[in-house]
């Protein structure tokens, strides 16, 4: 007997300023899938802003919310589900991301992710006095995370959501 699996949901998964987003966005509508991003679903459910979670909650009551996203998205099929940057730090997210998912890093190096940051106020672990500093670190962190829940990895660079799109296509073929 044959059994007909649906499209498991097409994660994308990196750092803040990476492109998650965008590139989310556009691969969402080449392969005719619906398109979510995880934050704005906790704004969504919450009714408050990233940054009003974090001042009222913490960071660990924004990741509790996360987790609960996280779990209830990934259940979905034909879902291209763009993630917020600190998703891999759970365990549990990383379990999940892993086995329901098909999971792609956008690595984009740290100098060009301060770029594309540096003027962002919705953004509460940059408002710090060296977001720059942050940011390397946040990557070096973080790096090892992405590539042991990730399925492809696709580098980045400047202007690079198109070239980046190309490459998520090839590999899914
Ligand atoms: C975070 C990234 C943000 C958002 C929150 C925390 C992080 O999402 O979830 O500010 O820990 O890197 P983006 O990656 O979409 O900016």
């Amino acid at each position: 007997t044959s059994r007909v699996r649906r499209a498991p949901c097409i994660v994308l998964v990196g750092m803040m300023g990476a492109g998650k987003t965008t590139v989310g966005r556009e691969l969402a509508r080449r392969l005719h899938r619906r398109f979510v991003d995880s934050d704005h679903e906790i704004c969504a459910r919450t009714g408050v802003s990233v940054p009003v979670i974090f001042d009222v909650e913490g960071e660990a009551g924004f990741r509790r919310r996360e987790s609960q996203v996280i779990d209830d998205l990934t259940q979905q099929t034909d879902l291209v589900l763009a993630t917020g940057g600190g998703v891999v730090l759970a365990e549990e997210n990383r379990t999940v991301l892993r086995e329901r998912c098909t999971v792609i890093y956008l690595d984009v190096p740290p100098a060009v992710l301060w770029e594309r940051t540096r003027h962002d106020r919705n953004r509460p672990l940059l408002q710090v006095e060296d977001p720059r500093g942050r940011i390397e670190a946040l990557y070096r962190e973080r790096d090892p995370l992405y590539r042991s829940v990730a399925h492809v990895v696709v580098p980045g660079g400047r202007g690079s959501a198109k070239s980046m799109l190309r490459k998520i296509e090839k590999a899914l073929e």
